[in-house]
């Protein structure tokens, strides 16, 4: 897909255009992996950082927070339940917390590897090559890390330095995941402060070149405790802004040019439009839900961004309603592990009904 096009789509706010290209983006979604919804049951397993984000609720800076790290046995009573409830999948989430150390992790994955039968997949921040490299050896799946945003300048300027540690970038890192046998994922937040058309353009156009093989993107929430959630907006005339539209076109547009990735509707959109937003993540290209299993005394404590959609939602409650929305949109429930499988293919495919079309689609103008 060209930049221009894009660009143009990125701009585009007609009612009838924008019809044409989510429902393109959910027709060729359709055809590459299908009906079904991976379910990957999310456990945010500490909310201890490092770092000191400009856009997070868990920043280091935010003294006040009080901190949790689950336990082992609680993380793995909370993935038995996973299994109880259907997902495949459980993701093991945290801030960057030092905390968890290169064994200890290992050896909890190997302990969920042998004692479930689901897919782990880590989300812990950037971790030192050794870490991530005991993990997979322990048995991990998929490894999540955000590269947020590909404009160097704006990454650096909402994620200052660690303490005593050197930039080296996100993107770097994700190509070593990748190449250590992680399925990867990464992703960006829509209409952070600073955040321009050409540079989203260029975000999208890198889940191709990282060849992802999971995407996962959501509208920036200013959270109120944070100084990006501080500032006043409008941010400038460029400025993407952070709505449910526009997370919706770029959520199209990563399906287009990733036809087989993974793609989640994400919390952060269903918190954004709490009555639909989630189904509409679905209709737009996404294929992937995440349900929340953190212990209910702990999710508080995790709100990257405020009001967080299922703050008190337990796990049941959460199930029964998501398998609600995927009857009311006629598509099935995931089984198994849904990993980027042998049966999926590389090449794009088009839906016939589109392949006329394509060149509206994706030609600069
Ligand atoms: N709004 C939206 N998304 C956020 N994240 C962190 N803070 C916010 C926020 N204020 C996202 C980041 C991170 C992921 C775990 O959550 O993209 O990678």
């Amino acid at each position: 897909m060209h930049k221009r096009a894009i660009l143009r789509w990125l701009k585009n706010t007609d009612p009838a255009g924008l019809r044409y290209l989510y429902g393109a983006a959910d027709l060729v979604r359709k055809k590459n992996v299908g009906e079904a919804i991976h379910l990957r049951g999310l456990i945010e397993i500490s909310n201890h950082c490092r770092r000191s984000c400009a856009y997070c609720g868990l920043s280091a800076c935010r003294r006040g927070l009080r901190r949790y790290r689950m336990s082992r046995h609680e993380i793995l009573k909370s993935a038995r339940l996973a299994e109880r409830l259907g997902y495949g999948t459980v993701v093991l989430q945290a801030g960057e917390d030092p905390g968890l150390g290169k064994k200890w992790v290992a050896d909890l994955v190997r302990d969920i590897k042998s004692k479930t039968r689901l897919a782990v997949t880590l989300s812990l921040g950037e971790r030192t090559i050794n870490e991530l490299k005991a993990w997979k050896m322990a048995g991990a799946d998929r490894y999540l890390l955000r590269f947020e945003t590909s404009d160097t300048a704006l990454f650096q300027k909402i994620h200052p330095p660690a303490r005593g540690m050197k930039f080296s970038g996100r993107i770097p890192l994700l190509r070593k995941i990748r190449a250590m046998g992680y399925e990867t994922g990464s992703g960006i937040m829509v209409g952070i402060p600073g955040q321009n058309y050409d540079s989203l353009a260029e975000d999208l156009l890198y889940f191709q070149k990282l060849d992802l093989e999971m995407i996962g993107l959501g509208p920036w929430l200013p959270h109120p405790e944070t100084p990006l959630g501080r500032m006043k907006e409008p941010f400038g005339s460029n400025q993407v802004p952070h709505t449910e539209e526009m997370t919706l076109k770029a959520l199209a547009i990563a399906r287009l040019l990733r036809p087989d990735a993974n793609i989640p509707s994400t919390t952060a959109l269903a918190t954004l439009n709490r009555k639909s937003g989630r189904e509409h993540g679905l209709c737009c290209g996404g294929n992937v839900v995440m349900p929340n299993l953190t212990p209910l005394r702990y999710r508080k404590l995790y709100e990257i961004y405020p009001s967080k959609v299922c703050i008190f939602e337990s796990p049941a409650k959460t199930a029964a309603d998501l398998d609600r929305s995927i009857k009311r949109l006629r598509r099935s429930r995931g089984r198994g592990p849904g990993g980027r499988g042998p049966s999926l293919k590389k090449e794009f495919l088009w839906p016939t009904r589109l392949k006329k079309e394509a060149k509206r689609l994706t030609s600069p103008s």
